[in-house]
């Protein structure tokens, strides 16, 4: 049985959250001396803390009320968060499939929280039979499952299995899911109160720079979030960024049509190349490529100034290449073909 109370950190039921005058006064039409800011300036004032017109607007858009929204400091602040709030260091557990994106490994060792990698099978999907044995133990607190999964780029499927199976946590982080066909897991939040779903501006609403990220969960995971979260973790700048973009979904659809068609069109092109040995089918907006060897493609691409990630140490001779604008998919065609004076 899922029971929350157990499986959150003691000394985080306990906490007592920050709190600050204005979370006692609401209104917007007073003189503020409570909080040392500084009465001259544009910027001079606390963001609001809970990031109400951002998660009204991102609500509106995801059907969610706003109460089961949390906003983080990018993505991975959701995932250390995450860590913070369920597992305690030195003795519990958390469970990824790998490859898969390295920051779970990264907030598992910050916060000194041993991580579990059960492979992905050849096709990069769960293996179920490998992973059977771990959840029944009770030190097991969370489970990463990216979908579509970086670096492989693929959907991930019947998580529901692993839902049903396991007692914790079951974090699905969803960061490119605008760029596929998969239904997002955000439609059930009500069935399942032990999902968190990661999702993020960096992709393809275009805002990495801004640092927006969110999770969706029950109130119950998203009050134990807004308890932990440092009070001003994302900046009004930030935030009305996000706020501008949300307000321009015609340019969202738009962007993700010409990412998605240029996706398809490299896929293409690359193919003919003679150093690619395979492209892996992707849902996201990135493609893993294998060639003849990965080291040696990637240096002449960075000679060429054409940087893509060098996967050959999670996926033999596989480089993870984004999808660009057409002139840089062009660039990075033309850097691989012997024809144009390419490898
Ligand atoms: C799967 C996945 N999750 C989360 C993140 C982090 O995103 P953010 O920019 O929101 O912190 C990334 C970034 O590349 C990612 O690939």
């Amino acid at each position: 049985m899922f029971n929350l109370e157990k499986l959150v950190r003691k000394n985080i039921l306990a906490l007592q959250q920050y709190s600050s005058a204005r979370d006692e006064y609401k209104g917007k039409d007073a003189i503020f001396l409570d909080a040392n800011e500084n009465p001259f300036g544009e910027l001079n004032r606390y963001p609001d803390p809970k990031q109400l017109e951002l998660k009204k607007q991102l609500g509106k858009i995801k059907n969610i009320p706003a109460e089961n929204i949390f906003i983080g400091n990018g993505s991975d602040e959701v995932i250390d968060l995450a860590y913070r709030i369920f597992c305690e260091p030195g003795k519990d557990k958390a469970l990824t499939f790998t490859p898969t994106y390295g920051m779970y490994d990264v907030s598992a060792g910050i916060n000194d929280v041993e991580l579990i990698k059960v492979p992905l099978t050849d096709d990069f999907q769960i293996n179920f039979a490998a992973t059977e044995s771990y959840l029944q133990d009770e030190n097991l607190k969370l489970i990463f499952i990216c979908s579509p999964n970086n670096p492989t780029g693929n959907n991930i499927d019947n998580i529901e299995k692993i839902i049903e199976k396991f007692n914790g946590i079951i974090f699905i982080d969803e960061a490119y899911i605008d760029f596929s066909n998969a239904e997002s897991f955000l439609k059930k939040i009500s069935q399942y109160p032990n999902i968190i779903i990661s999702q993020t501006f960096s992709k393809a609403w275009g805002l990495a720079a801004a640092r927006v990220g969110t999770a969706y969960s029950s109130k119950a995971i998203i009050d134990l979030y807004n308890k932990v979260k440092p009070p001003y973790n994302v900046s009004k700048l930030n935030q009305d960024e996000a706020l501008k973009t949300l307000l321009a979904t015609d340019d969202f659809e738009n962007i993700k049509k010409i990412i998605l068609a240029e996706r398809e069109k490299l896929i293409k092109n690359l193919s003919s190349l003679p150093i690619v040995k395979k492209i892996y089918p992707s849902d996201a907006n990135f493609i893993l490529v294998e060639v003849d060897d990965a080291n040696k493609t990637y240096e002449t691409l960075v000679e060429a100034k054409v940087i893509t990630r060098n996967r050959n140490n999670v996926v033999r001779n596989c480089l993870r290449i984004t999808v660009g604008s057409e002139e840089e998919n062009g660039r990075l065609v033309a850097s691989l073909n012997p024809s144009e004076g390419g490898t």
